[in-house]
């Protein structure tokens, strides 16, 4: 299930929020411009070919581009194997948008299955969205934010652009991402309610 955690982004951030409601997820993510829907899930598609997972959505995927211009679907996906190298792969992807940034496009996933959060640093407070299959969320372009997929990444997103070239992350250089719980804290935490 979705889990929202919204913490204050100063030296020692305090935590103000901590919810798996839907609607008070949905709510609070609105006040800062982003938007959170939910689309059925379709079991089955964890580790898929692109082709497959994009026509089993296809219907959701086509809604979205005809409401809001994308040009370009892709998926994205990151799964463990039993490779020699797979620690190191997973560690530097991981590591590729750790820090905040923003992006000059839209950042829209769809999570097809497993997990990852989105942190959105907006008006003084940080909102940490841990994204669950069936979730649709959409980051305005330009906003200041960064993303954590854990210490053992396992996911599938359906990526939409409206450009080849606007997903090029602009690092804004503040460390804030150091002192915010990450992945790893969260998904314990969440658990544990
Ligand atoms: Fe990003």
């Amino acid at each position: 299930m979705t889990y929202l955690t919204v913490y204050t982004d100063d030296a020692t951030p305090e935590t103000l929020l901590r919810t798996s409601d839907s609607a008070e997820i949905a709510t609070t993510l609105k006040e800062i411009g982003v938007r959170l829907r939910h689309w059925d899930t379709i079991e089955g598609l964890s580790g898929a070919a692109q082709d497959e997972i994009l026509t089993a959505y296809r219907d959701q995927v086509a809604a979205v581009i005809a409401e809001e211009g994308y040009t370009f679907v892709d998926v994205a996906q990151l799964h463990p194997d039993d490779t020699p190298d797979w620690p190191d792969r997973a560690a530097d992807a991981r590591a590729k948008f750790l820090a905040e940034h923003t992006h000059d496009d839209d950042e829209v996933r769809f999570f097809v299955a497993g997990s990852g959060i989105f942190y959105l640093h907006v008006n003084g407070r940080v909102h940490a969205v841990l994204c669950e299959p069936g979730d649709l969320l959409s980051v305005p372009k330009l906003t200041t934010h960064w993303f954590d997929m854990g210490t053992h990444p396992d996911f599938t997103a359906i990526r939409f652009f409206h450009d080849d070239d606007g997903w090029v992350g602009n690092f804004t250089g503040d460390p804030i991402a150091t002192r915010i719980p990450d992945y790893d804290t969260i998904a314990a935490d969440r658990g544990q309610e």
